[in-house]
């Protein structure tokens, strides 16, 4: 690819973060190895050194538990400047990780890879990978679905990737917040307050981590006993596109194992979708498996449909509708919660910034569906925001302005695998 200087600078960026064969996020606002960005870490490594890619990979599989769960943070080693850390987890895993997981987006990561690669080193890796990853999707169709609804639960906000979404508003005020102990929060020492989750939402965030720890992260204690169990059209969304990866694999590398399996994951997921369907918003919500109920505002995970592959039915039409609200609302492309409702807060992490990987999730699904004006303009505007911002955690969707942490890893690796001009995917 011929490299401009932003590429430059984006590749700068995955060495600087790099830790030795592991990207942190960024430095000090997250000093470990998170799940799904270093598997957006490895999309930008596979750009300029393949190696490097498959590596990030292999690394995040070193936390996979004996039950197949792949952790959301692999710790390796304590750092002071990082809370909750190890202990407060207390899973008792080597290496130390936390004790649930993250959005799967894995498989469909070395899907690519293997792709990219061709020679019989990459298949040799993929071939290893493949049980690792057909366990962990395992995992998510048994532990974060145990009545077999089709759609994939979380046990804490974080599991979802998305802290602070108003997806989880109701469902969380039904938390007790923690006040047995009191605890210093580290996020808001790196970054201004106001762009980071409420105090209220932390408390009860750790009072999730108190009972999981009390359930020894055991999915049907956690399923049934804990405080939190939600439904998220993140995941369901994630994992069906992940699951179709992970089968499309398995074909390339003539393995026979696990096919009907996924098959029937994916029948299952398609058939269950239609309890995330919310008429009132025009979308796919989050649903709280506590008490039954919808959340009542549309996120911009509504729009991974197309990405999950879900692309026929008057549903896709009304969804397309709801993506152009959300387009005509807000400059910059694509906020992540409805631009038009009383939630959305242009700053806050989760409740209206632009994320630059769902971006490249949404823009790709809507590609392959067709809709290639709404690809270009999901496309067009990360670009327009990475060249006037920088590399940001996230981005403000009214100002253009970069807000969280910055020289962020998955941010760097979204632009040379698919904002960049110089990027030769769609
Ligand atoms: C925040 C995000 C999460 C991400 C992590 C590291 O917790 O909500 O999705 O994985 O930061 O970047």
């Amino acid at each position: 690819m011929a490299m401009n200087d932003l590429d430059e600078q984006a590749v700068a960026i995955l060495r600087t973060n790099d830790r030795g064969g592991f990207t942190v996020p960024t430095a000090r606002l997250y000093p470990f190895q998170w799940n799904w960005d270093s598997a957006f870490a490895a999309l930008g490594f596979s750009t300029f050194d393949l190696d490097r890619a498959w590596r990030e990979i292999e690394m995040l599989f070193e936390g996979q538990w004996p039950d197949g769960m792949v952790p959301h943070i692999i710790f390796r080693r304590d750092d002071p400047d990082y809370f909750p850390g190890p202990s407060v987890w207390g899973t008792e895993a080597e290496p130390p990780t936390s004790g649930h997981s993250q959005p799967p987006v894995a498989a469909s990561v070395v899907r690519m890879l293997h792709d990219k690669d061709g020679s019989e080193a990459g298949t040799g890796r993929a071939t290893a990978l493949y049980p690792k990853l057909l366990a962990w999707h395992r995992w998510f169709h048994t532990a974060r679905d145990p009545d077999g609804r089709g759609v994939i639960a979380v046990v804490h906000p974080w599991e979802s990737g998305r802290d602070n979404s108003p997806d989880w508003d109701a469902a969380l005020a039904n938390v007790e917040p923690t006040a047995a102990r009191s605890y210093v929060r580290r996020d808001t020492g790196h970054v201004d307050a106001s762009m980071r989750p409420t105090q209220s939402d932390y408390d009860r965030y750790m009072s999730i981590v108190d009972s999981g720890r009390a359930c020894r992260w055991q999915p049907a204690c956690m399923a049934d006993t804990g405080p939190f169990f939600a439904a998220d059209p993140g995941i369901t969304f994630v994992l069906m596109r992940a699951d179709r990866d992970l089968l499309a694999l398995a074909e390339s590398l003539d393995i026979a194992e696990g096919h009907e399996e996924i098959a029937d994951w994916i029948a299952r997921a398609e058939a269950g979708i239609d309890r995330l369907w919310n008429d009132a918003v025009g979308g796919y919500t989050a649903l709280d498996l506590k008490t039954g109920k919808s959340a009542g505002g549309l996120s911009s995970v509504a729009f991974l449909a197309w990405y999950a592959g879900l692309v026929e039915s008057a549903r896709a039409d009304k969804l397309a509708d709801g993506l152009r609200r959300f387009l005509d609302a807000a400059p910059f492309a694509v906020p992540s919660f409805d631009p038009t409702s009383a939630k959305f807060d242009r700053m806050r992490y989760w409740r209206g910034p632009v994320w630059a990987v769902i971006n490249s999730l949404i823009g790709r699904g809507l590609a392959e569906a067709g809709h290639t004006k709404l690809a270009d303009r999901v496309r067009r505007d990360t670009r327009k925001l990475i060249e006037r911002a920088g590399f940001f955690e996230y981005f403000d969707p009214q100002t253009g302005a970069g807000a969280g942490g910055g020289n962020f890893t998955w941010t760097a690796a979204t632009w040379l695998v698919w904002a960049s001009p110089s990027a030769s995917e769609v």
